[in-house]
C-alpha cells in the first residue's frame, strides 16, 4: 500500500491560482506519476484526492454504494480543518439538490429536473438560441471586432436561460455574476449570496404569477419540492446552464479559430462544428475537475488508501486525456467524461449541446472571415480548480451590417431609460417578447441588503 502524502508535502499540487490555470495539462501529467489518484489542494487548506485515471474515474462515478455525493460526509468540514470562509465552499457544501444527494432523495430531486427539462421542445430551444445569437451578433458585427467571451459566449446562454426560466433581464445578469464568482473562487461567498437572493426574488415572482417556464414547471412537479429544495435546484440548473455552457461555446470557438485542421471550412456546414465540440469535450471539458465524492468507509484503490469522508474530486479533464486510453480517435467518439457518468451524469446533455452548436454555427455562418486578434498561446484562462474557462476571446473581422428582422423592432419596452440593462447594452432588436411580469428596474435589480443578509444567513445554516 502506498503511504499517504503528509500535509504540506510538496507533492500535493495546487489546483488554484494562475499557474494551474495557465497549464493544467502539465499538472495532470505530474499527478499521473502517482498513479490514477493523487493528493491535491483545491484552495488554501482544502485537501482532496484527484482522480486522474479514466478507469478510476468511471469506478468512482459508478459506485454510489462506496462513494457518496453528500458533503455531509466531509470530515474536514465537520472538524474545522477546512477554513469556514474557503472560496470553494459554495461549490462543495451540502444543499438539498440533486447534486449533493444520494439514493432515493437524489432520485426524487433528479426526477423533478428530468421531467421538467423534458417539457422543453428542442425546436423551441433552437429558436431561442438562434434569436439570441442573432441579437448579439448584430451588436458587434458592424464594429469589426469583438470579445467573443464577454459579448457572446457568456451572454448567449444567459439570454436563452432568462427565457427558459422566465427571468426578468436584471435577474439573469445577477445570476451570471453570482455563478461566475463561485466558479472563480474569488469573493465566492458574496457571489453565492447574490445568486440565492436573486433566486428568492424569482421564486416569489413565480408564486405570484406562474407562467409556462421551467421555474413554474418545477414548482408544480408532483415531487412537491420545498422552497429550499426549489431554490437550490434552480441554482444547480442555472449554474450548469450558464458557466459550463459559456465555456463549451468559447472553448469550441477557440479551437475552430486556431487549429489548422478546421481552417478553410469554417462556414462549410455543421460537421466541423460538431467535430470541434467533440474534441473540446475531450481535451478542454468546461467542467474540468468536479463530481466530488466522499468514500463512505476507508477503501484502498489500486494501492492508495482513500479515507472515509475525505473528498475525492474527479478530474474529467485528466481522465479524458489519460494516456492509458486505447482509442485515440476523438472525432465522433463520445465516450469522454465531460458530462460525468453514473447516477449524477448531466441530465441536460442534449439541450446543452444544441445551444452550443447553434451558437457556434450561427456565428461562423454570419461572420465567416473571423480571426483571433492575438496568438492562441496568449489567450488567458480564468483561475479556479473546477472549470476550464477563457478570460477573453478577442477577434477581428470585416465589419458587417446588422440584419433586419421583422417583428423585432421594440426598443427596450418597459425597461429603464438609459439604454443599458445592468451592464448588458440594450439591443435595438430584443431577442424575445418582453416578459409578461413587471419590468426590471435598476432599484429592483439590486438585492436589498436585508434580503441579501437573510440569504447569507440561510446558506450558512443559521
Ligand atoms: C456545456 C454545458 C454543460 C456541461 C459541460 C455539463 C456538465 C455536467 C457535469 C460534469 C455534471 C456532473 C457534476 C457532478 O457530478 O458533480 C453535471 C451535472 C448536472 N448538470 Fe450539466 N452540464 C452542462 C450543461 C447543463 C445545463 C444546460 C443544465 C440545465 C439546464 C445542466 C444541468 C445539470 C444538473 C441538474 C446536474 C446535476 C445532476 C445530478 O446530480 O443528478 N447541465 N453537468
Amino acid at each position: 500500500m502506498k503511504p499517504e502524502t503528509p500535509p504540506g508535502c510538496p507533492a500535493r499540487q495546487s489546483l488554484y491560482g494562475p499557474e494551474f490555470a495557465a497549464d493544467p495539462t502539465a499538472v495532470y501529467r505530474l499527478l499521473r506519476e502517482s498513479g490514477p489518484t493523487a493528493p491535491v489542494e483545491l484552495a488554501p487548506g482544502v485537501r482532496a484526492t484527484l482522480v486522474t485515471g479514466y478507469d478510476a474515474a468511471l469506478h468512482v462515478l459508478r459506485s454510489p454504494e462506496t462513494f457518496s455525493k453528500d458533503p455531509r460526509h466531509w470530515k474536514g468540514l465537520a472538524d474545522g480543518t477546512v477554513p469556514a470562509d474557503s472560496p470553494v465552499l459554495p461549490m462543495m457544501m451540502y444543499r438539498p439538490s440533486a447534486l449533493f444527494t444520494d439514493g432515493e432523495e437524489h432520485a426524487r430531486l433528479r426526477g423533478a429536473i428530468t421531467d421538467t427539462l423534458a417539457r422543453v421542445e428542442s425546436g423551441t430551444l433552437r429558436g431561442y438560441a438562434e434569436r439570441s445569437a442573432d441579437t448579439l451578433i448584430d451588436r458587434f458585427a458592424p464594429r469589426g471586432t469583438a470579445d467573443l467571451l464577454g459579448e457572446y459566449a457568456q451572454v448567449l446562454p444567459l439570454l436563452v436561460f432568462n427565457h427558459l426560466f422566465g427571468c426578468p433581464a436584471g435577474h439573469g445578469v445577477r445570476l451570471v455574476e453570482g455563478m461566475s464568482g463561485m466558479f472563480d473562487g474569488v469573493d465566492a461567498e458574496n457571489a453565492y449570496e447574490l445568486l440565492i437572493a436573486t433566486l428568492l426574488d424569482l421564486v416569489a415572482l413565480k408564486r405570484r404569477r406562474p407562467a409556462p417556464d421551467l421555474t413554474s414547471w418545477l414548482m408544480e412537479h408532483p415531487a412537491a419540492l420545498t422552497d429550499e429544495e426549489l431554490i437550490h435546484t434552480l441554482a444547480v440548473l442555472m449554474g450548469a446552464g450558464t458557466e459550463p455552457q459559456q465555456n463549451l461555446i468559447a472553448n469550441g470557438l477557440r479551437l475552430l479559430l486556431s487549429d489548422d485542421r478546421f481552417a478553410g471550412d469554417l462556414s462549410g456546414g455543421t460537421l466541423p462544428v460538431e467535430d470541434a465540440l467533440d474534441e473540446v469535450l475531450w481535451t478542454d471539458p468546461p467542467i474540468a475537475n468536479y463530481a466530488v465524492h466522499y468514500p463512505r468507509y476507508d477503501v484502498v484503490y489500486e494501492g492508495t488508501p482513500l479515507r472515509a469522508g475525505d473528498p475525492l474530486v474527479v478530474s474529467l479533464a485528466a481522465a479524458n486525456t489519460d494516456p492509458a486510453l486505447t482509442s485515440r480517435q476523438r472525432v465522433g467518439n463520445r465516450a469522454h467524461l465531460a458530462w460525468s457518468a453514473g447516477p449524477h451524469t448531466c441530465p441536460a446533455q442534449g439541450p446543452a449541446r444544441l445551444i452550443a452548436s447553434v451558437a457556434v454555427e450561427k456565428l461562423l455562418d454570419r461572420i465567416p472571415d473571423i480571426e483571433l486578434k492575438v496568438p492562441v498561446e496568449e489567450l488567458r484562462w480564468r483561475p479556479g480548480p473546477f472549470h476550464r474557462a477563457l478570460a477573453a476571446l478577442p477577434v477581428g473581422f470585416p465589419p458587417a451590417p446588422a440584419v433586419e428582422r421583422s417583428g423585432n423592432g421594440r426598443h427596450g419596452e418597459g425597461r429603464s431609460g438609459d439604454g443599458r440593462v445592468d451592464g448588458l447594452e440594450r439591443s435595438s432588436s430584443e431577442p424575445f417578447p418582453p416578459p409578461a411580469f413587471e419590468p426590471w428596474t435598476p432599484e429592483a435589480g439590486r438585492p436589498r441588503s436585508a434580503a441579501r443578509a437573510r440569504a447569507a444567513a440561510w446558506w450558512r445554516g443559521e
